[in-house]
């Protein structure tokens, strides 16, 4: 048993070793080339990297590569071979670029006798087309030789012992994913990967760029019978040539075996990089394009910031406002004096927009009241009444600084008042409660701004809007009308009638739904804002017992029973009697149902003053505490609104009528 395990194992050691050697003497691979591994002549040389450079760029040379051992191709036996190798072609920048390179096999080494130029180095004049030159080669012609037959130059082409090759074909690839002829340029510098199969009958050639598989269909494939040509000893090796045109020829890995089926497959992972020429005058395409997606990209940058802050800044402007130019202010300063509308400076929600506290370099402190608009109707004739309100100046008046404008919102700029508006102080239970004096001193101030628009401004200003919640507080408690947004304006002689009842209910005259506005509604206004004032309660309080719920009536019924005083602000209690009577009185007066029965606004002053004592009237006076309520016969909206009349404004029309009555 144990000599016959023996047998085996010498058969199968045996069989094994002459695999071994078998496979060592008809194939081997170059990944890349050492010093040594070839057999050199001409300019051939192996450069550092371990690329294969048959030439470089200088003219009329040649340059030749063996692998050192010769393959026997024995007649009897079969004479295939089959070879894989990758090239490369490179020119310098802007050069044509020529000749070609060469695979082949040659029964000697010694090709010194061989020209350059067309002849590839494989042949000379006397040696070509001569069948005792034995050599059998594979072209890559990169020059049109008329001498030669060329078909043209970039031709890959079969030459048995001649450089007029037998079959050549424009030289391409047939590419397998996409099923048709691809063309490729032999000086393009690309690697270029070659494919050639000899199984003793047909020849098989084959090209493809580097990273594509060998083609399903060869370029070249054509049957001959080689075996007149190659020698018992064949060299297998390169050949390349420049001539007047040149460039520099590259084998960059082999691999060779006389077997298809034991060809090794070249690993492209470890070939040697292939040096590309600097161009001196073009730089490379992709650092073109690199700057192109760099200039476009901040380009968009650029472009985006720009139209961001472009919407962001966006404003209207019109020809008209030239005039007003003064007091045009820019959404950028506005935006930027509030720190963008911030919540911080978030002052307060007003009847019709939101109010912000903001800080500009010349103005101060300023509060901002924003809010939106919708089209255009009667903008100019706004503007043109915000500009005149900027010419406004008395001290019982906010300052208005201007306005800006931008698509659907409109921003009017005014003083910032520290101390709010009269009606927080009046009516959130703040501690101490305003003083009978102060509160006097209001009502004379607001009734002094009221006689300057109606009489001593140039043009006659209907405030349209007087409440508690217009009237703000300087750091002196001093008071001051603001929120002219309701205000029109009319020459003096004109008729001060507007049509288009706006305001707030319960400061409403009785007659302004039908007769529209005029200097006496803002005697009523004001006449209600007086027994606010003094009574510490709004016009209309829904929740008190229905007797209380109107004050001007429940003013009234307090005289009528002889106890006028009552009616005052309980935190007034102890204070100048007579004086809160008389002002009281005065707001009954002013809120008379008839309106030619009020007094104006001078006589009002003169009242407050002291310096007039307010005519005889009595509680049962005609028109005296008499309220036929203006909002019962208005419109619906006004109507839904009285269900909750609250602290916020309340407007027959919700958005600003702008210039209606002109
Ligand atoms: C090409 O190689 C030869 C020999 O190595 C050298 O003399 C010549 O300067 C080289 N030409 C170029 C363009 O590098
Ligand atoms: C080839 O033929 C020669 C004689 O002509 C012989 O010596 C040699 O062994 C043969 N080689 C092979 C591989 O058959
Ligand atoms: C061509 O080469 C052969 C041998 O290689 C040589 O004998 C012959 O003289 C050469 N002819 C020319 C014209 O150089
Ligand atoms: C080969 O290339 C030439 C131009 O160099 C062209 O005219 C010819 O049509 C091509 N032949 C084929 C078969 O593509
Ligand atoms: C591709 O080229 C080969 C050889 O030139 C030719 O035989 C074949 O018909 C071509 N195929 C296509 C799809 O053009
Ligand atoms: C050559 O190509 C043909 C057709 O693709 C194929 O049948 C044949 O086996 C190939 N021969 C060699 C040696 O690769
Ligand atoms: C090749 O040619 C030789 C002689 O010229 C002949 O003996 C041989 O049979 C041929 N081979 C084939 C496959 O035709």
């Amino acid at each position: 048993m144990a000599e016959a395990f023996d047998l085996i194992w010498m058969v199968i050691s045996f069989l094994l070793l002459i695999h071994l050697s078998s496979q060592q003497e008809t194939g081997f691979i170059f990944n890349g080339f050492r010093q040594g591994d070839l057999y050199l002549d001409g300019v051939a040389q192996i450069l550092p990297g371990g690329l294969l450079q048959l030439t470089n760029t200088s003219e009329q040379q040649k340059g030749h590569a063996f692998y050192r051992q010769p393959f026997e191709f024995n007649s009897s036996e079969s004479l295939s071979f089959s070879t894989h190798f990758v090239c490369a072609m490179v020119r310098e920048p802007g050069v044509t670029g020529g000749n070609g390179i060469a695979f082949f096999l040659s029964p000697s080494m010694d090709l010194s006798n061989a020209d350059a130029t067309q002849y590839l180095g494989l042949f000379n004049t006397t040696t070509n087309r001569s069948p005792s030159s034995h050599i059998f080669a594979i072209e890559l012609d990169t020059v049109e030789s008329a001498e030669f037959d060329d078909i043209n130059n970039n031709h890959v082409g079969i030459d048995v012992n001649s450089l007029t090759s037998v079959d050549s074909a424009n030289a391409s690839y047939f590419s397998d994913k996409e099923g048709l002829n691809k063309t490729i340029n032999l000086l393009s510098g690309d690697s270029i990967q070659v494919w050639v199969d000899y199984d003793g009958t047909v020849l098989n050639v084959s090209l493809a760029p580097l990273g594509v598989q060998k083609p399903s269909q060869s370029l070249l494939s054509r049957s001959i019978n080689l075996s007149e040509v190659l020698q018992e000893r064949m060299f297998v090796g390169f050949s390349a040539a420049t001539g007047q045109l040149e460039n520099n020829h590259y084998i960059l890995g082999w691999s060779f075996s006389r077997s298809k089926a034991l060809l090794q497959s070249l690993d492209i992972s470890k070939l040697p990089q292939v040096p590309r020429p600097k161009s001196k005058n073009k730089p490379p395409l992709v650092l073109i394009l690199l700057l192109i997606v760099l200039g476009i990209i901040i380009l968009v940058l650029v472009g985006g910031a720009y139209l961001y802050r472009r919407n962001k800044y966006a404003e209207v402007r019109e020809e008209w406002e030239k005039e007003y130019g003064p007091h045009r202010y820019s959404y950028k300063s506005i935006y930027k004096a509030t720190n963008g509308f911030h919540k911080d400076g978030f002052l307060g929600k007003g009847g019709f927009g939101e109010v912000y506290k903001g800080t500009l370099p010349d103005e101060g402190d300023i509060a901002v009241k924003r809010f939106s608009h919708k089209g255009e109707r009667g903008m100019k004739q706004f503007v043109a009444e915000i500009a005149s309100m900027g010419r406004l100046d008395h001290r019982n008046l906010v300052p208005l600084f201007g306005y800006c404008r931008r698509k659907g919102e409109f921003l009017l700029i005014s003083k910032y008042m520290p101390n709010g508006s009269l009606d927080q102080l009046l009516f959130d239970n703040r501690e101490p409660s305003l003083p009978w004096s102060t509160r006097l001193m209001i009502l004379k101030g607001i009734a002094s701004a009221l006689q300057y628009l109606h009489r001593e401004a140039t043009q006659v200003v209907l405030h349209r809007d007087i409440k508690a919640s217009n009237v703000m507080l300087d750091t002196d408690f001093i008071g001051k009308l603001g929120d002219f947004g309701m205000a029109r304006f009319h020459d003096h002689g004109a008729n001060p009638t507007t049509t288009g009842a706006v305001g707030t209910v319960g400061y409403m005259a009785p007659e302004l739904t039908s007769m529209g506005a005029s200097t006496k509604t803002d005697v009523y206004g004001f006449g209600a804002l007086i027994l606010e004032v003094v009574c510490g309660r709004r016009p209309v309080e829904p929740n008190l017992p229905i007797e209380k719920q109107l004050l001007v009536k429940w003013v009234c019924d307090c005289w009528k029973k002889k106890a006028l005083i009552n009616a005052r602000d309980p935190k007034l209690s102890g204070e100048m009697r007579s004086q809160i009577e008389m002002v009281l009185k005065l707001g009954l007066l002013c809120t008379n149902l008839v309106a030619e029965s009020r007094p104006e606004m001078g006589e009002v002053v003169q009242y407050l003053e002291g310096q007039v004592s307010l005519p005889d009237f009595s509680p049962d006076s005609p028109g005296i505490g008499i309220l036929t309520p203006v909002w019962l016969g208005a419109s619906s909206s006004v109507m839904s609104n009285t269900s909750s009349p609250a602290t916020e404004s309340m407007f027959v029309s919700h958005s600003i009528e702008y210039g209606v009555g002109r």
